[in-house]
């Protein structure tokens, strides 16, 4: 069995990019009962960048909603809050001073933005070392990330390796990153990757009439409604797609090749495929977010299960280090 554990960031409500391009296939990935999977929400490194109290808990309430209402088993696996496990606090000072200056210097977390240090505050410097901490403490062998994350599972592993040569011991575990060669990449309202920072996602919880608003702003090229449309590079063909059934695919395609098709009525169709996809999932969702109680106590449970985990490792380390 091999133990899996990712970080997710609550940088805002989870998007279609995320839900397709990450939260499903993770689920998907952690159904296999091979796996034993360990998913939390990374809301201490929010802190590097969002001050505002209500916007975290909010960003926090949203992404657990989200995994919860798209079917993540938190009863077989762990969902928890970083914050609810305070170990990674101590294990993360703990790794501080065996982490070489110039290893952080070199994250291009870091690197990205320093160019303005005068914006870089300690946190985001040693962003890499908690969540080292958020790795080691949980004896994770596989860490499923995006390319971007890949340098970060190198220094935890450095870190874990200097760790283990200074006590000539194996206490630390030695994780590998396990990137999607094929990871998808979604297109946006403008047709470039889906990003919150691009200000080009789709919010799949808004209320039908928002949802179908933000589907009808989707760019498209001026073919004229007479002619015959190619659905290459066509993102709203590319969407649906990824939703529909491959018979339901087709039909469209063949309605592109077709005449008298317009790109309206394409973007109806998403519209509608959107929300009989995303219906029961969208329900769920507003149900959890209007009882963040049940949330709250979701993630307690996943929190007292990472912590008897957490707990023997930290104390692992805390004995080879005279603590
Ligand atoms: N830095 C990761 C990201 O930006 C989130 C994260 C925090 C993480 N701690 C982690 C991912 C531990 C994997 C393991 O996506």
């Amino acid at each position: 069995m091999a133990r899996y554990l990712t970080g997710i960031q609550s940088s805002g409500v989870p998007h279609l990019g995320n839900i397709l391009g990450a939260i499903e296939p993770a689920i998907r990935f952690s159904e296999d009962r091979s796996n034993d999977s360990i998913f939390f929400i990374a809301d201490y490194h929010s802190l590097t960048t969002i001050k505002s109290a209500a916007e975290r808990i909010h960003n926090v309430r949203s992404v657990a909603a989200t995994w919860i209402a798209f079917g993540f088993d938190y009863e077989k696996n762990i969902l928890f809050r970083q914050s609810d496990v305070k170990e990674v606090l101590e294990l993360g000072w703990i790794l501080n001073c065996f982490t070489p200056f110039p290893m952080l210097a070199n994250a291009h977390s870091f690197k990205d933005k320093a160019d303005k240090l005068s914006d870089v505050n300690a946190g985001l410097f040693t962003y890499p070392v908690l969540m080292a901490a958020d790795i080691l403490l949980y004896d994770a062998e596989m860490v499923p990330v995006g390319k971007d994350q890949i340098q970060h599972i190198e220094i935890a592993s450095d870190i874990a390796k200097a760790f283990n040569n200074t006590y000539q011991t194996e206490a630390l575990l030695l994780p590998k990153a396990a990137v999607q060669a094929d990871a998808m990449t979604i297109p946006g309202t403008d047709g470039g990757k889906m990003s919150k920072s691009y200000g080009n996602f789709i919010d799949i919880y808004l209320d039908e009439k928002a949802l179908r608003k933000v589907v009808m702003s989707i760019k498209t090229d001026s073919t004229a409604l007479e002619e015959p449309k190619s659905t290459i590079g066509d993102t709203t063909f590319k969407l649906y797609s990824l939703i529909a059934s491959e018979t339901e695919t087709e039909n469209l395609k063949a309605l592109y090749e077709g005449v008298n098709f317009g790109y309206g009525t394409a973007k109806q169709m998403l519209f509608e495929k959107l929300l009989e996809r995303f219906g029961p999932a969208r329900e769920k969702y507003k149900m959890l977010m209007a009882e963040p109680e049940s949330i709250d106590s979701i993630l307690a449970i996943g929190a007292e299960k990472a912590g008897k985990i957490a707990r023997v490792v930290l104390q692992r380390v805390k004995k080879l280090t005279g603590y």
